[in-house]
């Protein structure tokens, strides 16, 4: 088995000249069709194909300084974390990566504009953002690809949030994962919006590493996943090229569905649903048996998103009072 480690070795030169400092910012992804599932836990690799729509201005921007006073710090939203948390470690584990033992002691600073580890995709633009600063406090220049696939050993989803509009993360075939990573569909849906309903917004119990994992070890049902993901992404496609908005909503909330359907079905039972989850989501239902084309996606959390176009935005607005809009190919 190939580690991390060596993946990203391979692409570092021999010395390294940090900056003094360096930011960058990256969106929150929503994936249409799920990532639910590792082959390789090492690299994150994916047993299936996923494929997100990056939310814009929604997301993770991550300042990397200089440590004057010689040791690693990291602060979330302005508060410091301390060395021992698991956000600090996962954090500092990654940064490692790229020091390789060099002494490079580094302030992290970093902002998310979405709830944290609450299914909103921190993880993903946490460590599309932490891998873009890295890139330039290092000065090391790399292909937007290859960025991609070093996000992904951070959190599988990272590597679609290195790119705007729609990204597909291929599953890839090579054991060092460097064909596993976010390209960029053409494709643009200006009058697409998505909506943020927020049931609640603390951490889960369960992350979604081990929420996968555990989906993989228990649940019978996980044998049908790949199928359904595959399925749903020649529909994805389908859609976005013939701009069908039932086609796309449909396979997206169909495809969330089906993998909270094997998670249910996991031991002991994982169920990311809170009671305001399933009244918001017999209210899309009602809203579109009145006609209103609007549809859901899940994603390892008690929260909605909610997938419509423009032009029904103020009815939906209506049903959902302080939703939150995102429309993701509006500059
Ligand atoms: P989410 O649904 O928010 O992606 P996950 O369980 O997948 O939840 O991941 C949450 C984890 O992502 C956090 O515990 C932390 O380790 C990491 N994370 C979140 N935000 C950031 C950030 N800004 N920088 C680095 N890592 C982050
Ligand atoms: C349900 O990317 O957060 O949001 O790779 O272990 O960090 P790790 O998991 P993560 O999983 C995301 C799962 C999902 C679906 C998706 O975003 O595709
Ligand atoms: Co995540």
């Amino acid at each position: 088995m190939i580690s991390k480690q060596q993946v990203v070795q391979a692409h570092l030169a021999a010395t390294l000249t940090p900056g003094l400092e360096a930011e960058a910012f990256a969106p929150s992804n929503i994936a249409l069709c799920k990532y639910w599932g590792k082959r390789d836990a090492e690299l994150n690799l994916p047993i299936n194909a996923s494929l997100s729509v990056s939310l814009a201005h929604l997301g993770t921007r991550t300042r990397l300084t200089h440590a004057d006073d010689g040791r690693d710090r990291v602060w979330l939203n302005g508060s410091e974390q301390a060395p021992d948390t698991a956000f600090s470690r996962k954090l500092l584990a990654f940064v490692e990566l790229f020091r390789a033992g060099r002494t490079l002691p580094v302030h992290v600073q970093t902002q998310n504009n979405i709830p944290t580890a609450a299914g909103l995709a921190s993880s993903a633009s946490g460590f599309a953002a932490l891998t873009l600063a890295l890139d330039q406090w290092l000065d090391l220049q790399l292909e937007p690809a290859v960025l991609s696939a070093f996000a992904r050993m951070g959190s599988g989803s990272a590597c679609r949030s290195l790119f705007e509009g729609f990204v597909q993360w291929d599953d890839g075939v090579r054991d060092d994962g460097m064909d596993s990573h976010g390209v960029r569909l053409q494709a643009t849906w200006p009058e697409l919006r998505i909506g943020l309903v927020k049931v609640a917004t603390g951490a889960k119990a369960v992350d979604s590493r081990a929420g996968m994992k555990r989906t993989i070890e228990t649940a019978h049902l996980y044998q049908s996943w790949p199928l359904q993901a595959a399925a749903d992404l020649t529909r994805l496609h389908q859609a976005i090229g013939d701009k069908d908005f039932a086609l796309l909503g449909q396979t997206a909330e169909q495809n969330s569905l089906s993998m909270h359907a094997t998670m249910i079905a996991s031991w002991p039972p994982l169920l990311y649903w809170t009671p305001d989850s399933v009244a918001a989501m017999q209210q899309v239902w009602q809203l579109r048996q009145q006609g209103l084309a609007v549809y859901f996606t899940m994603d390892a959390g008690p929260n909605l998103k909610l997938l419509f176009e423009a032009a029904d935005q103020a009815s939906i607005e209506q049903a959902f009072p302080g939703l939150e809009v995102v429309a993701p190919f509006r500059a």
